[in-house]
């Protein structure tokens, strides 16, 4: 099962993403997660990433078509099915993804798209943390982790702070439209209701996914 999880900074894309992958056993592709691990290694991919995500800005599409090329390249794609994270993000990157996917043999089933209401983003950003051992996402209020916990061992995203937050914003609602429309014209795309607890989003996705078997 090929699929897309759509959505603006906060939706809930990777809070949902782990529980699919979980859950249906498809690879986790997130173009957001490559490029911060390139940046923690300070590839010259990484640096260059860095310098539009600081900013808020995205990553130029040459560079962000060429990862996620190669990495549907890969053989276990084929076998496990994935989960597209954050991709496509602009008109040009959905066309290339058709083409690549084409050229692999491969087609998309689903895009599951999280609708949000955009003012409620800013206060999901700004008490994210993530568990530096793991990895795993949680929220200072909406999904803190469990027990106590030492503040020390989660960080906060650097393009999180409130003014970065407002530019991934007004990009993301700029080049996002024309996306979901080229999807709805294939008639695979799923509305999800993303302003509800993490547990009731899943649950509607889940019933979207299982209605593609
Ligand atoms: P990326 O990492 O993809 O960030 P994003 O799209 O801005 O989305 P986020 O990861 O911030 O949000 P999310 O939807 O995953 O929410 P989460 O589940 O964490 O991209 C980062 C940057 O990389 C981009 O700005 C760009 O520069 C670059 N980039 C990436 N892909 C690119 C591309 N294709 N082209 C060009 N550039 C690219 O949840 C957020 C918080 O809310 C968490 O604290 C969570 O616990 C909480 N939460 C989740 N669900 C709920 C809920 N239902 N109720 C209450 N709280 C919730
Ligand atoms: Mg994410």
């Amino acid at each position: 099962m090929n699929l897309l999880i759509m959505g603006l900074p906060g939706a809930g894309k990777g809070t949902q993403a782990a529980k699919i992958v979980e859950k249906f056993g498809v690879a986790h592709i997130s173009t957001g997660d490559m490029f911060r691990a390139a940046m923690a290694n300070k590839t010259e991919m990484g640096v260059l990433a860095k310098s539009f995500i600081d900013k808020g800005e995205l990553v130029p599409d040459e560079v962000t078509n060429g990862i996620v090329k190669e990495r549907l390249a890969q053989d276990d794609i084929a076998e496990k099915g994935f989960l597209l994270d954050g991709y496509p993000r602009t008109i040009e990157q959905a066309h290339a993804l058709d083409e690549t996917l084409s050229n692999l043999d491969l087609k998309l089933d689903g895009v599951i798209n999280i609708e949000v209401n955009p003012e409620s983003l800013i206060e999901r950003l700004s008490g994210r943390i993530i568990n530096r051992k793991t990895g795993e996402t949680f929220h200072k209020v909406f999904n803190p982790p469990v027990g106590d916990y030492n503040e020390d061992d989660f960080y906060q995203r650097e393009d999180d702070k409130p003014e970065t937050v407002k530019r991934r914003l007004d990009v993301n609602i700029a080049q996002g439209a024309p996306i979901i429309e080229h999807y709805r014209k294939a008639g695979i795309v799923f509305d999800v209701q993303g302003n509800q607890d993490i547990d009731d989003v899943f649950a509607d996705i889940v019933r979207a996914i299982s209605s593609l078997k």
